[in-house]
């Protein structure tokens, strides 16, 4: 017997729907039939009669089951929107965060029109690197990481969505500038900022699935990253040029402070759409 994607939709409500708000449910079924049935939101809406095939069925067990035991959607599928583009996404990268395509924004309102040079530090996905080489026309972008398996990702990543990308495998907590480019406009971070003692606030889809060294910094030192980031920023950046981070937001007094310490102006710390401080830019000192 063929169930129908009605059938289907009703199945999995009754059985992820205590693990899922009914939102979360939604927006992932229509990714799956999306993915699966090659059929539009749309089109699930308006004929919820349609029969599907055994085959595809098995498929969408399948990726049900592997929901049930709190594996992200996104590395499932393998992949994800970030600014409207696509990206391949699997547990060597961090799935991008709605913050982060803010912050991707916040650039893009400063920059679209510039002719810059840019680093991000920690690209992971690359979705902050593509990002910007697809939306500032005239960038050149490079984008580093310490993962030479998320560079991979990032550099197919890239390819996918067209754009060029020096990528540099580089660890950032042992570089010195020689290392890297230099009279950059731009540098945007976005580095492993969660505490470690944070841990047991998160939920498992994130503490089973997404790297690790993504994520956490010892408590004993969370501005790790900011600090070395901030000291290379001095060297690598023109004068002038501008030092974009996502930030955690129980540190944007302390990442503030640490970015005067190294003689930063026009400090700025921007709320995420929730109102939370997620987002911090300032502009090397002009001797
Ligand atoms: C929070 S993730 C950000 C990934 C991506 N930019 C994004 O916004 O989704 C931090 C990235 O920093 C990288 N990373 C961790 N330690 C590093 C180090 N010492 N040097 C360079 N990159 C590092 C991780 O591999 C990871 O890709």
């Amino acid at each position: 017997m063929n169930y129908t994607i009605s059938q289907i939709t009703a199945n999995v409500k009754k059985t992820l729907g205590s693990k899922f708000s009914a939102r979360e449910l939604d927006s992932q079924l229509f990714l799956i039939y999306e993915k699966i049935l090659n059929l539009s939101r749309l089109n699930v809406l308006a004929y919820p009669d349609t029969k599907v095939l055994n085959s595809d069925y098995k498929q969408i067990v399948n990726i049900v089951s592997r929901l049930s035991k709190n594996e992200p959607i996104q590395y499932i599928l393998g992949e994800t929107e970030f600014y409207g583009l696509f990206f391949k996404v699997n547990q060597d990268v961090l799935i991008p965060r709605p913050e982060t395509e803010e912050l991707a924004q916040w650039i893009i309102n400063d920059f679209k029109k510039a002719t810059i040079t840019l680093l991000d530090i920690g690209t992971g996905s690359g979705c902050i690197a593509v990002t910007l080489a697809k939306e500032i026309l005239s960038s050149k972008v490079f984008a580093l990481d310490i993962s030479e398996v998320s560079l991979k990702v990032a550099h197919e990543n890239a390819q996918m969505n067209g754009v060029k990308v020096n990528f540099i495998k580089q660890d950032i907590l042992n570089a010195v500038a020689s290392d890297l480019p230099v009279n950059l406009d731009l540098i945007v971070s976005n580095p492993p900022y969660i505490k470690k003692s944070e841990m047991i606030l998160m939920q498992p889809n994130v503490l089973d699935y997404e790297p690790p060294l993504a994520l956490f910094v010892d408590d004993a030192d969370p501005l790790l990253f900011y600090r070395a980031i901030a000291k290379l920023g001095c060297s690598l950046l023109k004068p002038g040029g501008a030092l974009y981070f996502e930030i955690n937001e129980s540190l944007s007094r302390e990442v503030f402070q640490l970015l005067e310490s190294f003689n930063y102006y026009e400090i700025a710390v921007k709320n995420d759409i929730h109102g939370k401080p997620r987002m911090l830019k300032a502009l090397n000192y002009k001797p």
